[in-house]
């Protein structure tokens, strides 16, 4: 299929297949906790929650984040993706990775009596794969030096998600009994923040806020936002990253705790998201396409999560409550603010990428449909509802200690996530398109799992 002149690029075949595989491992972690695997009936660092944290870290959002990075890195630094044929076995590496690391895991728990290797094993795989996803992404990135303000926020997510690994990496020869250990005691109780900050706000968070910067812009057609803002967000997230790291590993050196390394990272970060939030707020106003699609305002109620987990946290810091409601938090971070973020982006990006698929080589020939009616609103903006609904009711039960309630909320969240995805493969199919514009003379409907390209 030819170019699409649309986005400039053409389409990462495996993007799809990202993206289906990161829904299911969401949708087996939502149901794991739905029948009260993990915390909060276990404790929070217990190997029984490092699986649901892990299917949902590595699983949902960083192989939804690295299919979509295939997909937008070429678009934000206008050049080639470095090399297409490193994705499918980036994609089988972290795949099989994460299953011998959850496998190591649930050995730790005892659920199974499996060697001690497993969790080693399963972190090199990852390792690997995660080398081959930034090897790939940071060469494209080269290439297009010097690089607009987003692709610097990939840039700085690329960094975080090594350091992630290389700590993660670490932890998994502590765990199975190897002599990083006994050479550093404290690997585990300094080191798990450091680990967890790089892996939710350098990579995850750091990365979303550099793509959604370029796709809100695209999406709501408004000119790029206030560079001195985007500007600020960066820094003031890169200090918070660096002080983090720097801080966590001359505190892990000396062990004198991370409180306030924390604390001053904790600012950085605050001053990030509040030039980030007015940027983001900026580009509503001044946007030309006035009514607001469903992805972009799902984006919103998202963002609202992430402003909660900003407040509740500076309040819960302030009441010296911070640990006991971290749990809590973390699931609003993971679910309410990336996970809501990446479905609402899902929703618009698998029907543009569809529609470049089957219509962009037949446009200007025959009489196509526009994207959106690739998607039935309606139905999807019940499903992302109830999604949000669920997820703030979950939060909310967590923080009042209710385990049973909880569970309850999150099956909610689970039926909502399987509507979406329903409504995902509807649009791959495109089920909801018209019948005389669906099929134009020359286009096919595309595969549901990869794209042609
Ligand atoms: C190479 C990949 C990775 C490996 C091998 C790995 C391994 C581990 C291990 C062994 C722990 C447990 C430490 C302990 O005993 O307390 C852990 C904790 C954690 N990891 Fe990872 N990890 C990886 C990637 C990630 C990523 C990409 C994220 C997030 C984006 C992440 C988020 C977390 C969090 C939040 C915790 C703390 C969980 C808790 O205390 O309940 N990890 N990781």
């Amino acid at each position: 299929m030819g170019s699409k002149p649309v986005i400039g690029t053409s389409l990462c075949k495996w993007t799809v297949s990202y993206f289906a595989l990161a829904v299911v491992w969401l949708l087996l972690a939502e149901v794991l906790m739905v029948a009260g695997f993990g915390f909060p009936h276990d404790d929070i660092g217990g190997p029984d929650t490092l699986v649901i944290v892990h299917m949902v870290c590595i699983g949902w959002l960083s192989m939804v984040l690295c299919g979509a990075l295939f997909q937008f890195v070429p678009v934000l630094v206008a050049k080639p993706l470095y090399a297409e044929r490193w994705t499918l076995p980036a994609l089988a590496l972290l795949t099989l990775g994460l299953i011998v690391l959850l496998a190591g895991f649930l050995a730790l728990g005892g659920h199974f009596d499996g060697p001690r290797w497993l969790l080693p094993v399963g972190a090199g795989l990852l390792m690997a794969g995660f080398t081959l996803v930034v090897a790939n992404l940071g060469m494209t990135l080269w290439s297009g030096r010097p690089l607009p303000e987003p692709a610097r926020f990939v840039a700085i997510g690329l960094a975080c998600i090594c350091v992630t690994a290389a700590f993660g990496g670490m932890f998994s020869l502590v765990l199975s009994g190897t002599a990083v250990g006994a050479l550093w005691p404290d690997l585990l109780v300094s080191g798990v923040p450091i680990h967890a900050i790089a892996g939710l706000g350098g990579w995850l968070t750091f990365t979303a806020m550099g793509v959604s910067y370029r796709l809100l812009a695209m999406f709501m057609l408004a000119p790029d936002g206030d560079a001195r803002l985007g500007r600020l967000a960066r820094r003031g997230g890169a200090a918070a990253l660096a002080v983090t790291f720097v801080g966590g590993v001359l505190a892990l050196w000396k062990a004198t705790g991370l409180n306030l390394v924390l604390l001053l990272a904790g600012a950085a970060a605050l001053l990030s998201l509040a030039a980030y939030g007015r940027d983001v707020l900026g580009l509503y106003r001044i946007r030309k396409r006035r009514a607001l699609e469903l992805n972009t305002r799902m984006s919103v109620l998202a963002l609202g999560s992430l402003v909660a987990v900003a407040i509740l946290g500076a309040a819960f810091a302030v009441t010296g409550s911070l640990q006991s409601h971290a749990g809590a938090l973390a699931f609003l971070v993971a679910v309410g603010w990336l996970s809501g973020l990446v479905l609402a982006n899902l929703y618009k990006i698998v029907p543009f990428l569809t529609w470049l698929e089957t219509y962009g080589p037949v446009m200007g020939r025959a009489p196509t449909p526009r994207v959106q009616d690739l998607v039935a609103k309606r139905r999807a903006s019940k499903w992302f509802g109830l999604f949000f609904a669920g997820t703030w009711g979950a939060t909310l039960l967590l923080l009042l200690d209710a385990a049973l309630g909880f569970r309850i909320a999150v099956a909610v969240v689970t039926l909502a996530t399987l509507g979406l995805a329903e409504e995902f493969v509807r649009a791959r199919r495109l089920a909801d398109v018209a019948e005389p514009l669906r099929l134009p003379a020359g286009a096919i409907v595309p595969h549901l799992l990869v794209s042609r390209n």
